[in-house]
């Protein structure tokens, strides 16, 4: 499957709509731009194909793709922003994705924030909500991608995208922390998945979780380092990135990167 990135040229924490961001500790986008090309070299050389959307002045988000939408079998659903600061990168996202033939779908104007709050584990939709994703757009989503859902209601703030604390590496194992969830929710997480890794609240606020298996390899942030043993029990191999100008932005390696079908490429339908 393709990854979607978007590279970081206009990127910068200018508002402050999660509690990583800070304004006052602003990026270094020299740094941040090395620390984007060598996860852009990283999928490369693990075979994975890498495709580009391109950046617009004023959307310093932009660069976290995994909220664009959710895409499953040429069809999208696209991101309706929570906050008003990331709104202007629904257009674009609109845009991108109908260049590329694909079936743009979306919740009707009900805050939806794409893939950083919906992953798939197998066929199954797992949504998150509480703080970006409003739960009236999880049925909404399922039903515009016919698919099953399953809703997890999140409860830190600081882990406010599901993909902040919640990794499918492949159907039977999941990466996730539990106290990130309700009581209810991390429960039926540990009815979800045969394998979990349970992330402790250290490794996870340095962003562990926010990782994708490309094979059997973890790419994550450098903190996914204290996961390789339970990794390699379970047959994979973590590879940790530096991520710290993102992370001032509360994201990391998932949030950079969204799966895009492998017809992305192919003209749309005429
Ligand atoms: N500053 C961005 C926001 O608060 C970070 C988004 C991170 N993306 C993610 N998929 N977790 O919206």
């Amino acid at each position: 499957m393709p990854i979607l990135m978007c590279p970081p040229t206009h990127f910068g924490v200018v508002y402050e709509i999660n509690p990583w961001m800070h304004v006052a500790s602003p990026v270094d986008l020299r740094q941040a731009a090395h620390q984007w090309e060598a996860l852009r070299a990283t999928f490369r050389d693990l075979g994975a194909e890498v495709v580009l959307a391109d950046p617009v002045p004023g959307l310093p988000d932009m660069v976290f793709t995994a909220n664009a939408g959710v895409t499953w079998d040429g069809r999208v659903v696209l991101s309706r922003f929570r906050h008003p600061e990331r709104q202007g990168e629904e257009i674009h996202w609109r845009e991108l994705f109908a260049r590329r033939g694909m079936r743009v779908l979306d919740t009707e104007g009900i805050p939806f924030e794409g893939a950083g709050d919906a992953l798939f584990v197998g066929d199954t939709l797992v949504c998150g909500h509480g703080f970006r994703t409003d739960r009236a757009a999880i049925p909404l989503v399922a039903r515009a991608l016919g698919v099953d859902v399953m809703e997890l209601e999140l409860v830190d703030p600081r882990y406010y995208h599901l993909d902040t604390c919640f990794c499918p590496l492949d159907a039977g194992t999941i990466l996730f922390a539990p106290s990130a969830f309700s009581p209810a929710s991390r429960e039926r997480v540990r009815r979800l998945a045969r394998r979990l890794i349970e992330v402790p609240d250290r490794i996870a606020a340095g962003f562990a979780c926010n990782a994708i298996a490309v094979g059997d390899v973890v790419v994550s942030s450098e903190a996914v380092a204290g996961l390789s043993g339970q990794l390699r029990e379970v047959g994979y191999r973590a590879l940790g990135l530096p991520m710290g100008e993102f992370m001032k932005a509360g994201g990391g390696v998932r949030c950079l990167s969204l799966p895009v079908p492998a017809t992305w490429g192919r003209p749309a339908p005429t």
